[in-house]
């Protein structure tokens, strides 16, 4: 990647979130109590944890986790509005150098963001290196297909509707960085996050602004589910959901 592709990254990713942070954070398909009770349950919380939520976006892991723990950190380079509460601590800061030392967290959490990040294995090192022996490190992102060219549609059309996203990647692939950094085979939980495909349209600031051709694009995607995301017409439209999942482990000794 070149200095300038780079730049051009970030600037993508700093302007998709600041238009996107108040739609993100009502948006109920992903911050619905049952799915980030998924994350803050895979991390077994304690009350006298320490954790951090790195990649926050507008905090509603950061604050699910607060009502369990001692206390948390909410980290993100982004620059949204976020709820005042007691325990949690906003920190502007970037997932691939953070200002911690090694082993200052028991818990360490990043869900739907590792699509943002050029460097995977980078990030996740970081979690590793954050978190404290006997602590739970937790991964949480939609999937890409195992089928290549399914994948490669997907991350196509998601691109296209959110130009700050890198790729999705499947889940041997999200796996692979668990076993690569030391913490065996993790626990994997699977889940959907199921969208209307207008409303999520709607909601997104696509390439060119043009709503219209990326809507078309997902619905020429539903003849023999291209992007293998369960597409399908319903009286209202087409529905198709964000294979996801929770990856989780415990930092051995
Ligand atoms: C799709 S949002 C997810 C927000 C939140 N984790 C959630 O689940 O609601 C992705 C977030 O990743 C953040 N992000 C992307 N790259 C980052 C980086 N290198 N360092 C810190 N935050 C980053 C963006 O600012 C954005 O808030």
């Amino acid at each position: 990647m070149t200095p300038e592709h780079a730049n051009t990254h970030e600037r993508a990713i700093r302007d998709q979130f600041s238009r996107q942070a108040a739609g993100f954070a009502v948006a109920p398909e992903l911050h619905a109590d049952g799915i980030v009770a998924l994350v803050v349950e895979a991390a077994k919380p304690q009350a006298v944890d320490r954790a951090i939520d790195l990649a926050c976006g507008p905090g509603t892991v950061a604050c699910a986790l607060a009502q369990r723990v001692q206390h948390v950190v909410g980290l993100d380079r982004g620059l949204a509005r976020r709820q005042n509460v007691n325990n949690v601590e906003w920190r502007a800061g970037d997932v691939y150098q953070t200002p911690y030392a090694g082993g200052s967290f028991n818990i360490v959490t990043c869900r739907f963001a590792f699509h943002h990040f050029e460097k995977p294995a980078l990030a996740f090192a970081e979690m590793v290196r954050l978190v404290a022996t006997g602590g739970r490190v937790v991964l949480c992102d939609g999937l890409a297909s195992e089928e290549p060219d399914k994948a490669e549609a997907f991350n196509a059309m998601e691109r296209r509707r959110d130009p700050s996203t890198v790729e999705f990647r499947t889940l041997p692939y999200l796996r692979g960085l668990f076993e690569a950094a030391g913490l065996g085979d993790p626990q994997v939980q699977r889940f959907d996050v199921s969208y209307l495909a207008s409303d999520l349209v709607a909601r997104s600031f696509p390439v060119d602004n043009d709503r219209a051709g990326l809507l078309a694009m997902i619905e020429a995607t539903v003849a023999g589910d291209k992007m293998d995301v369960g597409a399908h017409w319903t009286p209202e439209g087409v529905r198709f959901a964000f294979r996801s999942a929770v990856l989780s482990a415990v930092k051995p000794d």
